[in-house]
């Protein structure tokens, strides 16, 4: 598929997704999140794609933002649907039935931090930044920001990050749990592709049962996700992935999933 703002490749069931406006550091216009758009609509009907990577072009940025030239002069209404779309899309993201790893390559400010946090995990090069700048610009995060940096760090940071538009570098994106991993640049999507293939080697069926699992019941109460969880454990044992998974451990073989 060709996109004028973004790459997007399918390669052995992963596919991966590189924003690439490098003149404006890979900032978010419209144009860009309407690719953004048609290449996850596109993976949520894959068969083929088991495994999703974001990333963005060159060593630099991974997403500065949304884009501020573009919004600079909006209105209220222009700017509440702008949020709404843009949140919109991002939230596919994060419904997509594929994991989703964001492979952070430099700066994820603004909209370039929200697209990671919809990703199921963050891995990020050394030289990557995460923020939330919004209130430096007189506006506050429209893509989902104010409610998965909560989700993922805990409110104080959280608090402390968006009031005061502070820059995480990668060690502090470590401590507190906003990426998974920290990297050589070289080795960031070396690093990504690696997790992809671990994922890729369980059951398929599984995986995304799982991810379905933990995403309801994060935004639900525990008693109405341990009532869902237990729904799809049951689920899972009309899997033909079930039967091979615990076949294989009582023969004493590697399984051989069939996604099923
Ligand atoms: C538009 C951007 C941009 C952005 C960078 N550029 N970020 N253009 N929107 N978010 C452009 C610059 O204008 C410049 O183009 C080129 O990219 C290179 O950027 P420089 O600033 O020259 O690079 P550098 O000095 O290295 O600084 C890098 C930076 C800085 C620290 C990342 O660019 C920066 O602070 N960017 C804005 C970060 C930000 O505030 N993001 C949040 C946006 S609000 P020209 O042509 O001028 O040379 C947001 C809201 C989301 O995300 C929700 C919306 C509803």
């Amino acid at each position: 598929m060709e996109f004028e703002n973004i790459i997007f490749k399918v390669e052995d069931g992963i596919a991966t997704l590189t924003i690439n406006r490098p003149k404006a550091l890979n900032a978010l216009n419209k144009a860009t999140v309407e690719d953004i758009e048609k290449a996850v609509d596109y993976i949520a009907e894959s068969k083929d794609i088991q495994v999703v990577i974001i990333t963005g072009a060159g060593e630099k940025s991974f997403v500065a933002g949304a884009d501020i030239k573009e919004m600079a002069d909006y209105g209220p209404a222009e700017s509440g649907k702008w949020a709404a779309y843009g949140a919109g899309v991002i939230t596919k993201i994060e419904k997509l039935p594929q994991p989703v790893i964001a492979a952070v390559n430099g700066f994820a400010l603004g909209g370039g931090c929200e697209i990671s946090m919809a990703a199921d995990f963050r891995y990020c090069s050394e030289n990557a930044i995460f923020g939330q700048p919004e209130v430096g610009l007189g506006i506050i995060p429209g893509f989902g920001g104010t409610q998965r940096l909560a989700r993922l760090v805990g409110l104080g940071m959280a608090k402390e990050i968006i009031y005061s538009s502070k820059n995480i570098k990668a060690d502090e994106a470590l401590r507190i749990g906003l990426v998974n991993k920290v990297v050589p640049q070289a080795e960031l999507m070396p690093a990504a592709i690696k997790a992809a293939k671990k994922i890729m080697a369980q059951g398929p069926v599984a995986v995304q049962i799982a991810k379905k699992a933990i995403n309801n019941g994060i935004n639900a109460d525990i008693i109405t996700g341990l009532a869902f969880e237990s729904n799809v454990f049951g689920l899972c044992f009309a899997t033909a992935d079930q039967k091979e998974g615990m076949k294989a451990f009582m023969e004493k073989r590697k399984p051989e999933f069939t996604g099923k």
